[in-house]
C-alpha cells in the first residue's frame, strides 16, 4: 500500500494546483480524478447525449476505457486509447462531468482504476470523495475549500487570461450550482469526511496551503 493522500472539495478551490506542488515537493503522484470524470464526458458528448439521458449515458458506459498515463511528470487521459487531455477544461466538459458523475454506472466505472492506483503507489489524489469513498483509509485527508466569491475570482481571472469572454456574476452562479449538485447527489456526495482537515483557503497564498499539506504529511 503507498502512502495515501486525499483531498477533496468544491470546484474552483484550487485543488489541483495546490496538489500538483505538494506532490512535487513529496515525489508523490499526483491523481486529479476530476480529469477520469471529464474524460468519460467527452466520450458522452462525442455520441451526441445530452446530460439528461440517464439511460443513455449508462449504457454508453460499457464501451468507454479511460486510462490514465504521464508525460514528463504531467497525468494525462486516455479515452479508448486516445490522448484527449486537451479536451478535459471545456466548460461543456465540465459541466457534462458534473452531471454524469451522478449516475451509479459512471461512478463504479472509474472506482476500480482509482484504488488500484493509490494501492500500489505513493499518491495525491484530489475530486470530491476520495476521502469518504475511494480512500476512506487514506493516511492524510484535507478538505479544502475557500469562499464561493474568492473561488468564482480565481477562475474568472483564468479565464480573461486565456481570452475567454465571461462575467463574475456568470461564474459566480456556475460554481453555486455546480456546488449544488456534487453536494446533494445521492451517491458519493462533496462532503468533508470526518477525519479531514479542513483548510479554508480564501485569505491564504498558494504556498502557504501547500506547506500545511506537506506538513501534515511528514508528521504522520
Ligand atoms: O474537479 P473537476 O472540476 O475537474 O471535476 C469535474 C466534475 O467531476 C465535478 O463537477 C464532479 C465530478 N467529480 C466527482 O464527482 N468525483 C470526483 N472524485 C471528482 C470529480
Amino acid at each position: 500500500m503507498g502512502f495515501n493522500v486525499a483531498i477533496d472539495g468544491p470546484a474552483g478551490a484550487g485543488k489541483s494546483t495546490i496538489a500538483k506542488l505538494a506532490a512535487k515537493e513529496l515525489d508523490f503522484i499526483y491523481v486529479d480524478t476530476g480529469a477520469m470524470y471529464r474524460g468519460l464526458a467527452v466520450h458522452f458528448l462525442k455520441k451526441g447525449i445530452e446530460p439528461e439521458e440517464t439511460d443513455r449515458i449508462a449504457q454508453a458506459c460499457k464501451e468507454a476505457e479511460v486510462t490514465i498515463g504521464y508525460e514528463n511528470g504531467i497525468q494525462q487521459i486516455y479515452l479508448n486509447g486516445e490522448n484527449i487531455t486537451g479536451r478535459l477544461r471545456d466548460e461543456k466538459v465540465g459541466n457534462m462531468a458534473s452531471k454524469s458523475s451522478a449516475i451509479p454506472q459512471v461512478r463504479e466505472k472509474l472506482l476500480e482504476l482509482q484504488r488500484t492506483l493509490a494501492k500500489t503507489k505513493d499518491v495525491i489524489m484530489d475530486g470530491r470523495d476520495i476521502g469518504t469513498c475511494v480512500l476512506p483509509d487514506a493516511d492524510v485527508k484535507v478538505f479544502l475549500t475557500a469562499s464561493v466569491r474568492t473561488r468564482a475570482k480565481r477562475r474568472y481571472e483564468e479565464l480573461v487570461e486565456k481570452g475567454i469572454a465571461c462575467t463574475l456574476n456568470e461564474i459566480e452562479k456556475d460554481i453555486q450550482e455546480r456546488d449544488e449538485r456534487d453536494s446533494t447527489r445521492k451517491i458519493a456526495p462533496l462532503k468533508q469526511a470526518e477525519d479531514a482537515v479542513l483548510i479554508d483557503s480564501s485569505e491564504m497564498t498558494v504556498n502557504e496551503v501547500v506547506k500545511q499539506i506537506v506538513a501534515l504529511c511528514k508528521r504522520d
